[in-house]
């Protein structure tokens, strides 16, 4: 299961905590968040709660995966922002450490899985000469079917293909929206298989939908077990009572840290590698979805979110967490190893800096390193919480996501913005149609060129 302790988050045991009469007065404040949460769910936009029962739509990752198994080496993915964290978590959470050093007996003879998220040359340079091409699948992903730089790796990845003289349906699958878009067309005419976004999944909340479970299916992963944890949280998640749903405590406690103490920094830190890309899936999701402008005051609002690594980062970070500006709060994560401990060797019993570690386990002193570190900010003033997993396996990584997911719709309802948008990025996608000329964009056109430009007497 997952619980959260949120003991360090509030005032007076952490002076800069949570006021105890804020805590006391959240179930109306959740209240009013738990009605918008309802409204839109029962409009039919939260598409994301519905995907761990829509077993059609599962059966099309697993299905793919089945009839195309042993075939490939290599999958790429190609996508971005909501299309690329959420494959990139899973892979890291549910996958053995350094997936894609191992031999194709240690994955179980599944293949290896890239996710290129950017656009820079270099790395797609490297990794198309890297990889066998004829035994390579390109999962191309996008939601709109239009993102600028997820079209331009499928036109390279496409012309690469075909100067090899491979079928580019043997080789290119699309994940995107049922209806919209380029690539369904393209899907249509020369039957290259499409996978489903629903339309009422939006890029951020997609990784239940194909978008996660295709490349985690292709990996082995195990897909069922990954929704059955997402179902089970998504029902604790709904429930109307804050203090008994995990998602309402989180979003209404950091909400309330950041309105009444000042707290808009929300820093995620797992205590486990396996976890380290959930939080920078987790830092996209907070931070598309809840950095905005609220429509009622046109005021701009939303915390900054942080990924960050226990222990690593109690060498980097962490001084800052203590000391620096107390604007931020500290979400940790614990969780056993997935695997096997390690026990530290009894060696250099005559050293006493080496020698009280022996006999322990590296996993207990992780979780030691964690305690002390939440005790430690506790008492600088400094809130925190725990979210507590009881493994990490494909059940609880499913309903930490789902947790997370539910949460920032929670969240967004008590900022008061739409958590499903993201109108601040359309601005510099629609520039860059613009520059490079992409039909439709004549209006966008004009006002990029009334932006003031470079000027050289402000350059060094
Ligand atoms: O969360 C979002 O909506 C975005 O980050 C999108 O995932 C990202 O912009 C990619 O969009 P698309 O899937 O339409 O290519």
């Amino acid at each position: 299961m997952i619980h959260i302790d949120y003991s360090n988050m509030l005032a007076p045991t952490v002076t800069g905590g949570v006021p105890q009469t804020d805590w006391a007065d959240a179930d109306t404040l959740f209240a009013g968040a738990h009605a918008d949460f309802e409204r839109r769910r029962k409009a039919g936009e939260l598409g994301f709660l519905d995907l761990p029962g829509d077993s059609a739509l599962h059966k099309q990752s697993t299905d793919y995966a089945a009839r195309t198994r042993g075939k490939f080496d290599d999958v790429v993915v190609l996508g971005i922002g909501g299309s690329a964290l959420g494959p990139v978590a899973l892979r890291t959470a549910l996958r053995k450490p350094y997936w894609n050093m191992l031999d194709a007996g240690e994955r179980d003879m599944r293949p290896r899985l890239h996710v290129l998220d950017n656009l820079d040359p270099t790395t797609i340079s490297a990794l198309l000469a890297l990889v066998r091409l004829e035994r390579t699948l390109f999962v191309v992903t996008s939601k709109s079917g239009g993102t600028a730089e997820t079209m331009a790796q499928y036109l390279v990845v496409r012309e690469t293909l075909e100067k090899e003289r491979l079928a580019v349906r043997e080789h290119v699958v699309f994940v995107t929206d049922p209806k919209k878009g380029a690539l369904r067309p393209v899907a249509n005419a020369e039957k290259i298989p499409a996978l489903d976004i629903p339309a009422n999944v939006g890029g951020r909340f997609s990784v239940l939908c194909p978008v996660g479970m295709l490349p985690a299916a292709l990996v082995g992963i195990d897909t069922t077990k990954l929704l059955a944890g997402a179902s089970e949280m998504a029902q604790l998640c709904t429930g109307s009572e804050l203090r008994k749903n995990p998602a309402a405590v989180f979003a209404t406690l950091q909400y309330l840290a950041d309105v009444k103490a000042g707290k808009h920094i929300h820093v995620l830190m797992p205590y486990s590698d396996a976890l380290r890309d959930c939080a920078s899936w987790f830092v996209q999701l907070w931070a598309e979805s809840l950095g905005k402008i609220r429509p009622s005051d046109k005021k701009s609002v939303g915390p900054t979110p942080l990924a960050s690594l226990g222990a690593t980062d109690q060498h980097s970070q962490v001084q800052l967490f203590m000391e620096g500006t107390a604007d931020k709060t500290i979400t940790l994560i614990s969780a056993p190893p997935r695997d096997r401990d390690v026990t530290i060797p009894k060696l250099h019993q005559d050293i006493p800096e080496l020698a009280y570690l022996g006999g322990h386990a590296l996993g207990e002193v992780l979780d030691v390193e964690r305690r002390a570190t939440a005790g430690a900010l506790a008492r600088r003033g400094r809130p925190n919480m725990t979210i507590q997993l009881d493994a990490v396996d494909a059940w609880h990584v499913g309903a930490l996501m789902m947790l997370l997911e539910a949460a920032t719709i929670y969240a967004g309802a008590l900022y008061g913005v739409n958590p499903l948008d993201q109108p601040g990025v359309e601005l510099g996608k629609n520039f860059t149609y613009a520059i490079m000329g992409r039909p439709g964009s004549d209006e966008v056109k004009k006002e990029w060129d009334q932006l003031p430009k470079p000027d050289p007497r402000y350059r060094v």
